[in-house]
């Protein structure tokens, strides 16, 4: 069966950064299947062939080098254009006329919504109106980009709404976290390898940190930004996802309900937090000049990071605390797991303190790769150790650059594999630790709001805060 992409929201930015120029790499490598066609639809008013004109322009900006004449006419033959507002009856009666004329016969679609999430619902329910949901002809799939909701109570509602009119196994909630290669290349590394399995739990493992950190500030995004905060905006999604396939277990099979059971169990295993353990465990603070960014009031307390240290409390991680950050107009862009090993049971050698015992460093963006660092004796100094790196980096073993998170995520979708995508349990189970933790945050029990300058690592207080621990950042840009 053929295969028909359909992207409302067309005219956006999403569109001519991400979702086109992924379909085009992909069309070009010879990986979408043959014969898909894209179908945009937006109010702007586009004929097929301007719409295709000015993506030519923004795919060749957004792809560089990777742009070819050739393969993008192919491409962009199947590429048309439908100008209409979604959640108008009429105007998704013109968009099917057009996808019957174009497709011919049956045909598989998927519908990615790259439209402002306040209008959802209401997209959702007009798509299933107009019979653009019905299955008869082909699967119907649908695409959801985050924030998915904005607390539990909206993100059930909003789960409600699209299950009415999709079934859950037609629902493809979009992470980019999950389609980045090295975040898959942690399952990989897990489960292809039987060294870590051993290792990878309370008996070895002291602790384990996941950083997320952002050079950029928030610039023109504050109007969106300051109704969200660093919470909502990373740590319901993504880092909860990292967190989850660093910690979950194997799954039988890659198999997208069985991954993702996996994945669920590890969330139901957090720990609940009162607010006094919310006030004690978590930690915010706001870069300075935040304040006086576009969009956001001068008195604003939201917070551009957070460090949170949450337990699981299973067989496989009771007692280990995993420790995550993230913020913005930090020192570097860069995104980490870091497994801190235990000390050896009993020290022989100068070895200085907790830190230098061996741990494996996850590095999931830039410069991706894994280092394993272990302690090894200094030649010509007695015994004195150090620690040194075990390096592997993808650009030195593997040609060619790594794909962009949506090349495979658009392609799983169209061929319908849901395995890195999340499901509405997931998304639900998510909410409901966070979402205790931004009522304390908004209350009179909330931690202090810490400024921080841009550049360096958050919070001079996020150090103490560790130290209090007995532990330290593990800082590598
Ligand atoms: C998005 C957030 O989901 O992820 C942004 O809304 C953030 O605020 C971005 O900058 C980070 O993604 P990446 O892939 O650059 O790490």
């Amino acid at each position: 069966m053929s295969h028909t992409f359909v992207i409302f929201g067309a005219s956006g930015d999403l569109t001519s950064r991400k979702l086109i120029p992924a379909l085009y790499l992909l069309s070009k490598k010879g990986r979408l299947p043959e014969g898909t066609r894209i179908v945009g639809m937006s109010r702007t008013e586009f004929s097929h062939d301007s719409w295709r004109a000015g993506l030519k322009k923004t795919t060749e900006e957004f792809t560089g080098k990777k742009f070819e004449e050739e393969s993008w006419s192919k491409f962009a033959a199947g590429i048309y254009y439908h100008p209409g507002d979604l959640t108008k009856l009429e105007d998704l009666q013109g968009l099917k006329a057009l996808l019957e004329e174009v497709e011919g016969g049956p045909a598989e679609r998927v519908y990615y919504l790259s439209t402002a999430p306040r209008l959802y619902t209401a997209a959702i329910d007009q798509l299933g109106e107009s019979g653009l949901a019905n299955q008869e002809e082909g699967a119907r799939r649908i695409v959801l980009e985050k924030p998915f909701g904005y607390d539990l109570s909206t993100a059930e509602k909003l789960n409600k709404d699209v299950n009415r009119v999709f079934p859950e196994k037609q629902v493809y909630r979009i992470d980019h976290y999950l389609g980045k290669e090295t975040v898959q290349n942690l399952l990989v590394m897990r489960f292809a390898n039987s060294i870590f399995e051993p290792l990878w739990n309370r008996n070895y493992i002291d602790h384990v940190q996941i950083t997320v950190a952002e050079e950029v500030v928030v610039g023109r995004r504050g109007g969106y930004y300051d109704q969200a905060g660093v919470l909502r905006d990373m740590f319901q999604n993504h880092l909860l996802q990292l967190l989850m396939v660093t910690a979950m277990e194997s799954p039988v099979r890659f198999d997208a309900d069985m991954v993702r059971d996996e994945k669920v169990k590890v969330l139901q295993s957090i720990r609940p937090m009162s607010s006094d353990e919310i006030a004690r465990e978590t930690l915010r603070g706001q870069y300075e000049g935040y304040r006086q960014e576009e969009g956001v009031p001068a008195d604003s307390q939201t917070e551009t990071f957070a460090a949170l240290r949450l337990w699981v409390d299973n067989w496989r991680w009771n007692g280990v605390p995993f420790y995550l950050r993230s913020g913005k107009g930090m020192s570097c862009r860069t995104t980490q797991i870091v497994i801190q090993y235990s000390q050896p049971p009993h020290t022989l050698f100068d070895q200085k303190a907790h830190m230098d015992s061996c741990r494996l460093v996850m590095q999931i963006q830039p410069a991706e790769g894994l280092q394993m660092q272990i302690q090894t004796k200094v030649p010509d100094e007695g015994m004195m150790t150090r620690t040194t790196p075990l390096d592997f980096r993808f650009c030195k073993e593997f040609q060619g650059e790594m794909p962009d998170a949506y090349q495979r995520l658009l392609l799983d979708a169209l061929q319908g594999d849901a395995s890195l995508f999340a499901r509405s349990d997931e998304v639900e189970l998510a909410w409901g630790i966070i979402d205790p933790i931004i009522q304390t945050w908004r209350s009179a029990q909330a931690p202090k709001l810490h400024l921080y300058e841009p550049g360096f690592w958050g919070p001079d207080q996020s150090n103490d805060w560790m130290a209090e621990h007995g532990r330290q950042w593990f800082d590598v840009c």
